[in-house]
This record gives structure tokens, C-alpha cells and sequence, in this order.
């Protein structure tokens, strides 16, 4: 039973289709056509859509996986904040930096290693530099 309903939707109902189809001439053809003249094009606006989706699908962007949206790859993973927290009053040097990369080993100060994630990604990122101001002190 279900292979005669097959062998007939193949041998009968798909080659008489494209006859049956009701196709416009006109925009205007379209808006007078019938829910069952609708319903009757449905397949072929289906099988339309999908070889238009086929054709267009290998040009659209890609998503990025998740992995790349990440900023920091190891630092303090088992953490769910990264904070750090420094007391300007006792920074002993002048001057200081600090990584805004995500990519120093001695996190949070800044190593360099900007340098290198800014070659390889064609980014731009640079430490938070603080300057301790000097006071001259009057005797
Ligand atoms: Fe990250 Fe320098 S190492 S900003």
C-alpha cells in the first residue's frame, strides 16, 4: 500500500506538476490566486527556498566559535571574576603596567606579551600604564 502510494506520487503526480503549476504573469496574477492555488505552489516555493538557501550558504559569514569571543584564555579560569585590586599609595616604582591583554604570565602586570598577541591578531592593545607624580618636598 505504501509503495503504490509512492510509485503513483512518482509516476503520476510529479511529472503532471510543473503542467498544474499556476504561474503568473504579472505580480498583480499572484494577490488573485486561491488558498488552494497557494497551497498548490507550496512545494515548489519549498524546493525554490531551499536550492536559493543552497546556493547562497557557502558566501554567508561564518560564526565564530566561542572560543575566539573568549578574552582570557587561562588566567584564573576556576575563578568566575578576575579582580585585582592595587593600592596606588604603595607602588614603589614611578611608573607601572599593567595587562589589559589577557596574555602576560605575570598577570596582572604586563610583560609584553602584547606584542606578540598584537602581531599575530592585528590588534592594538596596550598596558594601563599608572605614573606615581612626583613631589618635590620643600627644606
Ligand atoms: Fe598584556 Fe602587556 S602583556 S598588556
Amino acid at each position: 500500500m505504501m509503495l503504490e502510494s509512492v510509485a503513483h506520487i512518482v509516476k503520476v503526480q510529479l511529472p503532471t506538476y510543473p503542467k498544474r503549476l499556476l504561474v503568473s504573469k504579472s505580480i498583480a496574477g499572484f494577490a488573485r490566486l486561491t488558498v488552494s492555488e497557494w497551497l498548490r505552489l507550496q512545494p515548489f516555493l519549498g524546493i525554490l527556498a531551499l536550492v536559493s538557501y543552497l546556493a547562497v550558504h557557502p558566501f554567508l559569514p561564518k560564526k565564530k566559535q566561542q572560543k575566539d569571543s573568549l578574552i582570557n584564555l587561562k588566567i584564573q579560569k576556576e575563578n568566575p571574576k578576575v579582580v585585582n585590586e592595587i593600592n596606588i599609595e604603595n607602588l614603589c616604582l614611578t611608573k607601572a603596567a599593567y595587562c589589559r591583554c589577557w596574555r602576560s604570565k605575570l598577570f596582572p602586570a604586563c610583560d609584553g606579551s602584547h606584542n606578540k598577541h598584537n602581531e599575530l591578531m592585528g590588534d592594538n592593545v596596550d598596558p594601563l600604564i599608572l605614573k606615581k607624580k612626583e613631589v618635590k618636598e620643600w627644606n
